[in-house]
């Protein structure tokens, strides 16, 4: 995870969404290590925000956890400067995904970074293997546009420009990939 956070460069961050923050491990260790950042996180299940909740608290760390669908963020355009997203999109099919990016696009500032953590092309045959047992438990159609690969062209297709795998590893459940894509001041792409 800190490396994660390294690459998202967040010296100079004032505004930063997690998105899909699960119980809020990220978001608190963000918000740990760069106390001047204004940390929101969204999660669209209740019961995993109230234990993020529970856990920013007795830790003492000052989160806006938000229960919030990714695909209709509760956001004015041009909030963030930069979004954070670690294995959510895996969870999504191609179409959500897609609306996903859209929503993303829009909140973020001109020159706002997203990146994001998820499942990616696998390595090589293992790692396609031992990725399997990832999809029965998630779905073969939600996964499959990571393990293909297609997340570059997702994010590029929602409008951000250099996007980029960061680096990749091997896990016991296959390849997770570091993506990072930027909001140039480029208008919204038709359709
Ligand atoms: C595998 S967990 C990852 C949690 C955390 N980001 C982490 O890396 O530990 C995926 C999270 O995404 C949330 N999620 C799934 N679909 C979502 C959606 N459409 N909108 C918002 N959150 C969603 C789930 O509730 C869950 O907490």
């Amino acid at each position: 995870m800190q490396a994660f956070i390294m690459q998202a460069q967040l010296d100079n961050a004032k505004q930063l969404l997690d998105l899909g923050c699960g119980t809020g491990s990220l978001a608190m260790l963000i918000k740990h290590d760069f106390p001047v950042i204004d940390v929101t996180a969204f999660d669209c299940d209740q019961k995993i925000l109230s234990i993020a909740v529970n856990k920013a608290f007795k830790a003492q760390v000052d989160i806006q956890f938000v229960q919030a669908f990714a695909e209709h963020l509760p956001c004015q355009v041009n909030c963030f400067d930069r979004i954070l997203s670690s294995l959510l999109f895996h969870h999504l099919s191609w179409d959500k995904k897609q609306q996903v990016a859209s929503e993303i696009f829009r909140v973020l500032k001109p020159g706002g970074e997203l990146h994001v953590l998820d499942w990616g092309r696998a390595r090589n045959g293992l790692m396609r293997t031992l990725f399997l047992a990832v999809q029965l438990v998630d779905g073969f159609g939600n996964t499959r546009d990571n393990v293909s690969g297609r997340l570059v062209e997702l994010f590029e297709a929602a409008g951000f420009s250099q996007v980029s795998e960061q680096q990749s590893f091997n896990t016991v459940f296959g390849t997770l990939v570091h993506y990072r894509a930027l909001k140039g001041n480029a208008e919204l792409p038709e359709n």
